[in-house]
């Protein structure tokens, strides 16, 4: 009963300074069951790493280890198979586990939780899940740089217009816009790894916080549990949540490249720019307008971002002016960090879907790439270049011509010599080497620049760093 006059039996795992059991409506609110049983098997496997360095520290008897050892691959099983009943009362996936273990194998199970409390060991199962999850993450990003190398090699002298403030600007290659991407991605990527070496510490044995007096060996469990090494402070241990505020930033930094990504393709598939076609597997047509095909797919990606910044700010928020050590509210990390990688997986997955399946239309990129004058700074460097002329005298010769194209309604490419030289004497028909879209990518190979050249030394340095 909500009054808190429920006459319930208190709870079996703590219970014996209770007289009476939870109030329902405290059951509610203090259960995490209904999220954290996703956490059942790295809270097995470390409740089988903690019995047996137990044992081999002679603080229980190899018969006790060998039974709780049994009776968790059991528990394993039942849990894999869908067989386990999770009760609310029992809390969490902690006591659920431990719960179910008494009823296999009887008193022994009361041994397992010596020298452990559930704040290193939550702090433990969620460590594991974090970790595994950086891990696919990385497998994830590897697979999204590998489909934009892929187009970007096929696409490495496609022309297309590079854009500031969204117009047009200079041309550049499709391929070099693919490998923004990558770089991007990539970035994300060392992020994940080095999350991945910072977290690397096993936080079981700090116990409820002060360590404990029996003679665990931290190291063992660290090592069989495949850390680098102990955490060093039992007190920061149980209170620490930054390897998951760590994987929301890093989620929440590889979500606004996607939502990047996402916005482009969306811009990019309209009618009117016509860049790319996205395929029936990734688009959605309208129930009401048999014409349209819609990118929904990258718009979900992009919105997928603002739940991932959303969990960020919950967790940075709930950790925040947390005296330590451990407090309950800590218990409400975990949805935020399933939520968001769940998002962030799902958006990898789609946008890498997109990007091996959508159709460049390289005649629409390259006729868009020549009109608005994109290569008006092609002219200007030609006119320091070959006419000695200081830049930015150069700049104003460039941009009467701009003009005169505009009054004539036509490209700097298609302006007259005789126009061109009554700009400026010093013109010859050498500048028509230039004023082309692909005069004007080849001729950008400064380091990291637009040139096909460039760009394909820059696929060969990322497939080598994969
Ligand atoms: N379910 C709890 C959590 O997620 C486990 C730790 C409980 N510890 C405690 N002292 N009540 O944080």
């Amino acid at each position: 009963m909500a009054d808190g006059t429920d006459t319930k039996s208190s709870n079996q795992m703590w219970g014996g300074r209770f007289a009476s059991g939870p109030a329902a409506i405290m059951e509610e609110i203090n259960a995490s069951i209904g999220f954290d049983k996703k956490l059942f098997a790295q809270d097995i496997r470390g409740s089988i790493a903690h019995a047996t360095m137990l044992a081999h520290q002679g603080i229980i008897s190899t018969e006790d280890k060998d039974k709780i050892v049994h009776g968790l691959n059991t528990i394993l099983s039942e849990i894999e198979a869908g067989n386990f009943e999770f009760s609310r009362s029992l809390e969490d996936i902690h006591m659920n586990v431990e719960s179910r273990l008494a009823a296999l194998i009887g008193p022994a199970a009361g041994r397992l939780h010596t020298a452990r409390s559930r704040n290193d060991q939550v702090a433990l199962d969620f460590r594991l899940w974090v970790k595994e999850e950086l891990q696919k993450c990385e497998q994830a990003l590897t697979g999204l740089i590998a489909a934009f190398l892929d187009r970007a090699e096929e696409h490495a002298d496609t022309v297309m217009p590079g854009f500031t403030h969204l117009q047009t600007a200079q041309p550049v290659t499709f391929g070099h816009h693919c490998m923004a991407y990558v770089e991007m991605f990539g970035r994300d990527r060392s992020r994940v790894r080095h999350a991945i070496e910072h977290m690397d510490e096993s936080p079981i044995g700090a116990a409820a916080l002060a360590g404990t007096g029996f003679p665990i060996d931290r190291h063992m469990t660290a090592k069989a549990l495949g850390f680098r090494e102990p955490t060093r402070n039992s007190i920061d241990t149980v209170s620490d949540r930054d390897f998951a505020i760590e994987f929301l930033s890093i989620a929440a930094i590889a979500g606004m490249h996607l939502s990047r990504l996402a916005e482009e393709i969306v811009i990019w598939s309209t009618p009117q720019f016509g860049f790319v076609r996205l395929s029936d597997a990734f688009s959605t047509g309208s129930s009401i307008m048999p014409q349209k095909k819609n990118p929904d797919a990258a718009e979900l990606v992009r919105a997928k971002t603002g739940r991932i910044n959303g969990s960020l700010v919950a967790l940075l928020t709930i950790m925040k002016g947390l005296p330590l050590a451990y407090s309950k509210d800590m218990q409400e990390d975990k949805e935020q960090v399933f939520d968001a990688a769940e998002s962030l997986e799902l958006a990898i997955a789609a946008m890498t879907g997109m990007v091996r399946d959508m159709t460049i239309n390289a005649a629409r990129m390259k006729a868009a790439a020549g009109s608005g004058y994109s290569t008006a700074t092609d002219l200007a460097d030609w006119l320091v270049r070959e006419a000695g002329l200081p830049f930015r005298d150069a700049h104003h010769v460039t941009g009467r011509a701009v003009a005169l194209a505009e009054s004539k309604s036509c490209d700097l490419a298609e302006l007259s010599l005789e126009d061109l030289q009554a700009i400026h004497p010093a013109i010859t028909d050498k500048i028509f080497d230039v004023l082309t879209v692909e005069a004007s990518v080849a001729s950008r190979k400064s380091f990291g620049g637009t040139a096909p050249s460039e760009v394909r030394k820059q696929i060969a340095f990322w497939r080598a760093r994969n």
